[in-house]
This record gives C-alpha cells, structure tokens and sequence, in this order.
C-alpha cells in the first residue's frame, strides 16, 4: 500500500477476544499503563486498538460519536492519552449500515468518518463487514482506502471480510492486512458456532503464503493467547504458528492482569523476531506425516527458520532436513531453540526431537 506502512506485521493489542462489547476507556487507559509497565511496547506491541462497540449515534451533521457513557472523555482524549505513552492508537468501523454488534457503520460516511479519526489522531483501523449487503468488497474497502489517504494522515488498514472475497488477490494496494477466515475462537481445533478453533484457522491461511510481503500481510485473526481456553503448550504453538506465517501479533488477552506464562509467550523476543523478519516472507508446511509437520520459514540474511510441530495426543519424534530448507546436506548451520532459549551448536544434514502432544520446538538456523 502507498501509505508506506506495516514493513513488518503489524504488532499490538485488541480490545475484542477478551473483552468484546464490555469495553469502557478504563479499559483502554489501563490496557495501554500495562503495555508500557509489563514490557509489550518495548517487545513491538504499539498499535492499541479498540474494537467494536465503542459508538454512540452519529450528531445532527452525521459526524460519529462516542458512547458517551463508556468513553465520557472522548475518544480524542483517550487517543491522546495512548500516545503520551508512546503507543499508536487504533479503532474500528465497518463498511455496511451497521457494525456487527449494531454500532453505526461507515457506509455513505467514508470521508467523514475518516477526516474524523485523522482529527482525533487515529493511526490504525479495522474495517468490519457486517450489514454490506450487496456492496462489493474491493470498491468498498478502496473507498474507505482513498478516503483515510485523502487525510493526509498514515493509517494502517485493516481489511475484515474474513476472506469471503479473496481479499489476498485485490488488497495488497488497498489495505495493510486482511483477515483470511472466519473468526478465531479460543480452542484448539473445530467450528464454534461461526467461528474457529486455531488450527482450523492455521490450515486455511496456510496456502496464503505466497501472498504476503511488506507491507500486506495474511491476517489468521488476533492471539488468544492468555484467554483461558487452551492449555500453555497449546498457546505456545499458537504464537510459534503465528510467527511461522508472519501474521500480525495483536494480543487479545487482559494484558493488565495476566499470569507468567503468559507473559513468556508473548514476550519471547526470538519468536517475535521471526515473525518481524524484515524479508517478509511468509513460512509454509513442507512435510506433514500423521500428526507430526515440519514448517519453515525464509528469513533475512540466509536464514531459516523451522517449526516442528505435533497435533497428536502423544510425543512424536520430529526431523527437518536441510533439504527442507533449501541448503545443501553437507552446509554446517548454527541452531538455536527458541523456547528453550538455548544455543544447541552446529549440525550438518538434519535435526531432530521429541515434541510433546500438541506442542511445537521451533528453532533457528545461521549459516
Ligand atoms: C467480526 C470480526 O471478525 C471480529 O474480529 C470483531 O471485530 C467483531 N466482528 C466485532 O463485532
């Protein structure tokens, strides 16, 4: 996109998988004094992004408002407020009449609603699709496109029509990313309603990779990482995925109030420095036997990354082959375990290891 953004995916928090329509501006005050005392900002989680529900009506000349009740400062005070700690400030509109929980929506407001969140210094918006009818999404999300560039302000655009419309063929000089499923929902794997476990999600944005590169990303949907409905390992092979395919890292747990292991996940800086790889490209399945798979990633400077992964019930031991990773059997590679956070020396060939059920070892490997 020409807004020149999102060189690398785009890092921060949502309101939305915790805390859903309950959202106030405590919420977002506290959320970014946490973001800033518990080291996520500093780890690259800058972008704060409040999700749906944050409206009131639109005034007498059309102009949106804030729930006056939740937000009784405003939205350009709290947008201030974010940015005095150091964190950009992001917001939610949809492109139909209304939001999907039944807020106002942008539709024949485009460049009002846009010269509104330029004023109130908004630097990021996730742009639902509920109630478009008819509308067609390319035209749609190019509008809303136009109409945030005509401001003259860097917004990065966030495309939500869950890949209905194949937005990975027409998005990349339309928006930053696009979300390419159905919602994420708290669990392992299955269909919860209209939303999906993880590794429903995993399977369906995998064969995306050919289509992400700075600045335009794959988007599986934000972390759930810390919200209660998967086990330690089980987060920890979902943030290692979402490394894996350069997704973005939107955190959508109470990150005021979490626990140690939680924090160990989303801040290991050797992960979130595979996901923020500068080349960009996204990582791929190469292998896949029973339940074992073997993922690897391109990174800058001749490096790779691999995934060993394990979507059984019991321990399987697990081999990436240099092959696998394009580099010739007999090329000597510096590993490195990034969740054991440990340096395991020079191998030639191949590397294997156990990986305990439903778990992940990712590594790293320096020519
Ligand atoms: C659907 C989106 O996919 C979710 O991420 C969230 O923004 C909700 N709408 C809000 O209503």
């Amino acid at each position: 996109v020409a807004n020149g953004l999102a060189q690398t995916p785009p890092m921060g928090w949502n309101s939305w998988n915790k805390f859903a329509c309950n959202i106030s501006e405590k919420t977002i005050r506290d959320t970014a004094d946490a973001l800033v005392a518990n080291g996520m900002k500093q780890a690259g989680y800058t972008y704060l992004v409040i999700d749906d529900c944050w409206h009131g009506e639109r005034d007498a000349r059309g102009f949106i408002t804030a729930n006056a009740k939740a937000f009784p400062s405003g939205i350009k005070a709290l947008a201030d407020y974010v940015h005095s700690k150091g964190l950009k400030f992001g917001i939610y509109s949809d492109a139909g009449t209304k939001t999907c929980g039944g807020r106002p929506g942008s539709q024949g407001h485009e460049y009002q609603d846009a010269i509104t969140y330029a004023s109130w210094g908004v630097d990021y918006l996730k742009y639902d699709w509920c109630s478009t009818g008819s509308r067609n999404a390319e035209e749609a999300y190019a509008l809303m496109s136009d109409a945030l560039r005509s401001t003259g302000r860097d917004v990065l655009l966030s495309l939500c029509e869950w890949g209905t419309n194949k937005p990975w063929l027409w998005a990349s000089k339309i928006g930053n990313i696009w979300r390419t499923t159905a919602d994420i929902t708290d669990k392992w794997s299955g269909k919860h309603g209209y939303a999906l476990g993880m590794l429903d999600i995993v399977d369906l944005n995998e064969p995306l990779w050919p289509y992400a590169a700075p600045g335009h990303w794959n988007d599986p949907d934000m972390l759930e990482v810390g919200n209660g409905g998967m086990t330690t390992t089980e987060y920890r092979s979902h943030f290692s995925l979402w490394a894996m395919m350069a997704s973005p890292l939107i955190a959508g747990n109470d990150v005021a109030n979490m626990s140690e292991e939680t924090r160990a996940i989303l801040l290991n800086s050797d992960v979130i420095a595979v996901d923020q790889d500068r080349l960009g490209r996204q990582g791929r399945r190469v292998a896949k036997d029973g339940n074992g798979e073997v993922w690897v990633r391109t990174l800058a400077d001749g490096k790779r990354a691999a995934l060993l992964f394990n979507r059984g019930e019991t321990p399987v031991r697990l081999t990436v082959n240099w092959a696998q990773l394009d580099y010739p059997a007999g090329q000597s590679l510096k590993l490195r375990d990034l969740w054991a956070h440990r340096d395991l020396g020079a191998m030639k060939g191949s590397y294997a290891a156990t990986v305990e059920p439903h778990g992940v070892v990712m590594v790293t490997l320096t020519p």
